[in-house]
């Protein structure tokens, strides 16, 4: 198994460009189903959580395409499979987002229970709640979800729990339904709006997205478009949280800061000096980080996907933070990982108090999720000595080439071949 073998100390400089977004791309990708045209996508990343959903979009019968690293194209004329495997389900969650794209354009969709994850539960109820709501006949059998309607009917919506890849889901299926549909209660996130405009683009009639409250007006038939992915705000907000920690002078290309303000808002409590510059981050940082409290919330709120970032760098930061994670109750696999580099961390429920050290040293540490590898890495940066990772293959789920742009900013990091799991 591959393993990043990282010796801390090196401070960072220089230019890194931000891909397109994870959270973007899987559902930008699904809306592929929705039509027979053809779907053309650019800056979608090459990471392992696009393969899949590329290979499960295949699996139904679309014809993807991969044009250079980072183009998709996607024509869905003739889907002959309706049903998405537990193989593909039980390695990406986010393969739910085929339920309301099937089930809205043929009548059918079969999609296996996703069941828990490290992060937490992650149930898939408000999908079912709000698909039944739009007239669809749901059962779960044998481990599936069997979703079948004739034809959705729009109606008002209004999820119990503000879910992102449920919202998705709902507009996607509102979209073909007949008549129109108002999501109460919606999730507000970029990736949501940037969803939003492809759809828009393909001939859907959607308002209000980037609110929580949505209007879906159903149409006939929708066609194909071709759309650029709006960058990762989590990539960059990882940058700036290695940045934090290291110290040193970055250039953060093809950013939208806009959609990452809390991020940036907190990262300069933590000392970074950030500058807006045409669409780039110009970010400096030449002292030991202050340590910063951090409460995840919904968008715009500050993002759960930051939350093990911004522990990392509280780590090595001075003083003591307070961490609050309100989105997922068991996100905090990566506190023993980073207790073993040094840190002192205790949970209390879904609370961390961080009393930053002044080093960390580095050790052998496993990932466990996604973003508990990103904080691995951060700091892996600064420890003293070697840190290796292992299980890195959750870190290639969601962030494209993360060693190798790290490299660029001098870092001493490399990927190498665990020999003795052979
Ligand atoms: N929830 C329910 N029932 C549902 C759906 C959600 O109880 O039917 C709960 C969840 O258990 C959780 C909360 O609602 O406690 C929010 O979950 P949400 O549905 O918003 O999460 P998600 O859509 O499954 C997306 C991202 C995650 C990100 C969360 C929160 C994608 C593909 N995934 O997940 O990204 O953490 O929103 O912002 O968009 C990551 O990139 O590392 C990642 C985990």
């Amino acid at each position: 198994m591959e393993e990043l073998q990282i010796i801390g100390g090196s401070k960072l400089e220089g230019d890194v460009s931000i891909s397109g977004a994870k959270n973007a791309a899987l559902p930008i990708l699904c809306a592929g189903l929705l039509t027979s045209e053809t779907i053309l996508l650019t800056n979608v990343p090459d990471l392992h959580d696009v393969s899949t959903t590329i290979k499960l979009l295949s699996q139904l019968g679309s014809v993807t395409r991969k044009h250079g690293q980072n183009e998709v194209s996607i024509t869905s004329n003739n889907i002959e499979n309706l049903k998405a495997p537990y193989e593909l389900v039980k390695a990406m969650r986010a393969s739910i987002l085929v339920l309301g794209p099937l089930l809205t354009r043929f009548g059918e969709a079969i999609v296996s229970m996703p069941g828990g994850c490290a992060i937490g539960q992650r149930p898939v109820d408000q999908h079912i709640k709000c698909l039944s709501a739009l007239g669809a006949d749901i059962k779960i059998e044998h481990g599936f979800v069997i979703a079948r309607a004739k034809k959705l009917k729009g109606t008002l919506i209004r999820p119990d729990v503000i879910t992102v890849t449920g919202t998705e889901n709902i507009i996607m299926a509102a979209t073909l339904a007949e008549g129109e549909t108002i999501i109460e209660n919606a999730a507000c996130e970029p990736e949501i709006v940037d969803l939003s405009n492809m759809l828009i683009k393909m001939g859907a009639n959607i308002k209000g997205h980037g609110t929580n409250r949505i209007i879906i007006k159903g149409v006939d038939k929708l066609h194909g478009t071709s759309h650029r992915i709006l960058p990762d705000r989590i990539e960059a907000g990882t940058f700036l949280c290695a940045l934090a920690a290291t110290g040193g002078n970055i250039r953060i290309k093809d950013a939208n800061p806009y959609n990452m303000l809390a991020t940036i808002d907190k990262i300069r409590l933590s000392g970074v000096n950030v500058k807006q510059d045409n669409g780039n981050l110009i970010c400096s940082m030449s002292k030991r980080p202050e340590s910063v409290d951090v409460i995840t919330r919904e968008y715009p709120g500050l993002a759960t996907d930051m939350q093990a970032q911004f522990m990392a760098l509280n780590c090595i930061a001075r003083g003591t933070s307070i961490i609050v994670e309100n989105i997922f109750e068991n996100r905090y696999l990566h506190v023993q990982e980073l207790n073993r580099l040094g840190a002192n961390i205790t949970i209390n429920g879904n609370s961390a108090t961080v009393h930053g050290v002044d080093f960390l040293s580095g050790a052998t540490v496993k990932a466990t999720d996604l973003r508990a590898s990103a904080s691995l890495v951060i700091a892996g940066l600064v420890a003293q000595g070697k840190t290796t990772i292992e299980q890195i293959y959750h870190l290639d789920r969601g962030y494209e080439n993360m060693e190798l742009k790290l490299q660029k900013l001098g870092a001493n990091i490399k990927r190498a071949t665990n020999r003795n799991d052979e």
